[in-house]
């Protein structure tokens, strides 16, 4: 082994701080060895904070109009080959209600960017929803809005906000973003939700259109410096009506190597095993939550909603993915030796 590469990995393991060029060097040198190593001290590093235990968030995907029109994404405004669709006030509470009798005790309230959705009805949800389930967390993805309604949100009731940063390098974020999207507003509002109060999650998809090692070693090393409760990521995956239907889909074993390395990181993130994940791969979601994730997000959305909201070709919306395969999602998890709790499973500074 190179020097460089045993030097990285020892400071890893030591949850040292790592340069950009020791990051792109792990990621260069991505072997099933290595993700064994890695993969077994953040299953122990996990087992520290969070012992054998698996949150569950309850994903309400509560409306696919969107008036952004990334590359890469099925819901782009520009795609007309699908019924757009709003969940009402009701319909969402209902969600959260079924939610909450199955062991809930986080929503995600996830959609595209709506107008339709002003702050004025976001915060009626929100206090709806803080006041039927006092001792759930209320988590939005929203994306990019302005400071003051990021705040109005917080103080009506929501604890958490995620927004992926998609990637650190400014460059390629022109690349899979219209001009009308810019970088900078991007990373400024996350900055403001976690100086808020949110508890604040950023992320990126492994192996989008463009993206280069070096580019993943910006995301790592803009994450190192950012610490973020929570941070999602999955392989990007194409969809056949966007300008990227004919780009590869990002691998498996990447997303792994990368679980990983977040885990050591930041010993008590918050790091879901993705959808996209268990989409590329049969036991996609199981890999994940053993090379160091530690939530899962199944889907609370009705059924025609869940067929509507296409980030990407294939993505699930029956069996694990619902409501209805708790169970069986539940025990898959206990089959490989994990537990799945009924808890907010806020980030522990936050407990
Ligand atoms: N493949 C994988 N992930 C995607 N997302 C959007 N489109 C795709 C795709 N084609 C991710 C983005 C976004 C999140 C909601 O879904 O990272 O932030």
């Amino acid at each position: 082994m190179n020097t460089i590469l045993t030097k990285s990995i020892h400071k890893l393991l030591r949850h040292s701080p790592l340069t950009h060029g020791e990051f792109a060097v792990l990621l260069k040198n991505n072997s099933e060895k290595l993700r064994k190593v890695l993969a077994a001290a953040a299953d122990e590093t996990r087992r520290k904070y969070f012992g054998n235990r698996i949150f569950i968030r309850g994903l309400i995907e509560f409306t696919n109009y969107c008036h952004n029109n990334c590359f890469y994404c099925g819901i782009r405004c520009d795609n007309k080959n699908i019924k757009r669709y709003r969940l009402t006030h009701e319909d969402i509470l209902s969600c959260c209600h079924q939610g909450y009798l199955s062991g809930f005790r986080t929503f995600v309230l996830q959609g595209g960017e709506d107008t339709f959705f002003t702050d004025e009805k976001m915060i009626d949800l929100v206090t709806d929803i803080r006041n039927r389930f006092p001792d759930c967390a209320i988590t939005l993805s929203l994306g990019e809005r302005s400071r003051n309604s990021y705040r109005k949100l917080f103080n009506a009731g929501a604890d958490r906000y995620l927004l992926r940063h998609e990637t650190a390098d400014e460059s390629h974020y022109g690349m899979l973003h219209p001009d009308s999207m810019s970088y900078k507003n991007r990373m400024n509002c996350l900055k403001e939700l976690k100086a808020i109060g949110y508890q604040t999650g950023c992320g990126f998809m492994v192996g989008s259109p463009f993206q280069t090692t070096e580019m993943l070693a910006a995301d790592l090393c803009f994450i190192q410096d950012f610490r973020p409760h929570m941070v999602g990521i999955g392989p990007f995956i194409s969809h056949q009506n966007t300008p990227f239907s004919d780009r590869k889909n990002g691998t498996l074993e990447d997303t792994l190597l990368l679980i990983s390395i977040l885990r050591l990181m930041q010993p008590a993130l918050l790091l879901p095993s993705t959808t996209a994940l268990g989409t590329i791969a049969e036991n996609g979601r199981e890999l994940g939550i053993l090379a160091g994730a530690n939530v899962i997000m199944p889907n609370l959305s009705p059924a025609s909603a869940r067929k509507q909201y296409s980030l990407y070709d294939n993505k699930p919306c029956t069996g694990e993915e619902t409501l209805q395969g708790l169970q069986s999602l539940d025990e898959h998890m206990k089959n490989i030796g994990f537990q799945i709790t009924v808890d907010r499973g806020d980030f522990p500074e936050f407990t």
